[in-house]
């Protein structure tokens, strides 16, 4: 692909996208209000491509893929014949229609405009634009270029022509997009993730087990089949027979489980004690070592599951 993709927004999330798009062959400018925050983006963004080489994640050296990213001082600059903007400014609501307005204005009629906003809905930042029918959500995980999911959020007014192109561009660029079919706060995963932790935080603070057990009950148990599968295919081959057979065997005891749980308040004297037994077991100096850990793990992970990926589906 060799399309031209406008980033807006050079920090965490922003850089990442730039190097999905530039991976793919893009050609990509990148804007930010900060000066600074695009005078260092570079050899920001060198250093998270060479990692990706040190897996074999990319097909060129890390210097051709950066060859494809321009840092711009303009927004009028960025956007000029992009075929996608993706926004990835600060997460307030009053920020995101500031920005929309204006890419609004700016960018050609057929250019799509998506938000990287973790919570935010599409038509709470886009109601009111001219050009509100090509605006949507492309939520990303963090890091895009080794976490492929991405939820596309559509508000009702959104096209479904401009749905379908950005369905295909993201997919185009190795992504794996999902589709709302209407809006919801904190769209599928943040839902999910959700669930899970509210469940945690209940299990811990009735006192059924450790911080350290809870953690290990995804990580040693559900986790391993989760990164390859999810729910539904699991008690489709969790029963002989499938899903309604093992809804049969076991859905009574789930229901009323389901009825006994309650929302977790996210109390802090809870979150305290939580926080407690984690730093025994890391200390916060060592909080940035570990994440470096997590993303080298989550990069011979993703390596590991490019070489199964005639098998993944
Ligand atoms: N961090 C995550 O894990 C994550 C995951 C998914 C989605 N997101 C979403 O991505 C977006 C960006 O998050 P982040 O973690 O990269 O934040 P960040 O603070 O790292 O980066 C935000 C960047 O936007 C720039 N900026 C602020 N206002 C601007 C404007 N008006 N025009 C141009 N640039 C502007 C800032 O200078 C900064 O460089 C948020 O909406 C967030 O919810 C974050």
């Amino acid at each position: 692909m060799n399309e031209r993709i406008a980033i807006v927004g050079a920090g965490l999330i922003g850089r990442a996208w730039a190097i999905v798009f530039a991976r793919a062959g893009c050609q990509v400018r990148l804007y930010d209000a900060d000066p600074h925050a695009l005078a260092t983006c570079l050899q920001l963004l060198l250093e998270n491509i060479s990692d990706l080489a040190h897996h074999g994640l990319i097909d060129e050296t890390p210097v051709e893929v950066l060859a494809r990213i321009t840092p711009v001082p303009t927004l009028a600059e960025a956007v000029d014949g992009a075929v996608l903007v993706q926004e990835n400014i600060r997460e307030t609501v009053e920020a995101k229609r500031a920005i929309f307005a204006e890419l609004d204005q700016m960018a050609a009629p057929g250019t799509i405009l998506a938000s990287s906003t973790s919570w935010l809905m599409a038509s709470e930042f886009s109601e009111g634009l001219p050009g509100r029918h090509r605006i949507m959500v492309g939520h990303p995980v963090n890091p895009p270029y080794l976490v492929p999911l991405v939820e596309i959020a559509p508000a009702s007014w959104t096209s479904t022509e401009a749905v379908q192109r950005a369905h295909e561009l993201y997919s185009r660029a190795g992504q794996s997009p999902v589709l709302l079919k209407k809006e919801i706060t904190g769209f599928l995963l943040n839902r999910i993730q959700g669930a899970v932790l509210n469940e945690a935080l209940n299990l811990y603070a009735d006192g059924y087990a450790s911080v350290q057990d809870l953690d290990k009950v995804l990580k040693d148990g559900l986790g391993l089949r989760w990164s390859f599968m999810g729910p539904f295919e699991t008690i489709d081959l969790n029963a002989p027979k499938g899903v309604i057979d093992y809804a049969q065997r076991y859905g009574p005891t789930y229901r009323s489980v389901a009825q006994a749980q309650l929302p977790n308040e996210w109390d802090p004297a809870l979150l305290a004690r939580v926080e407690a037994e984690r730093r025994t077991e890391l200390s916060a100096p060592q909080l940035a070592e570990r994440a470096r850990w997590r993303d080298n793990r989550l990069m011979a992970l993703v390596a590991h599951k490019r070489q199964q990926a005639g098998n993944d589906s």
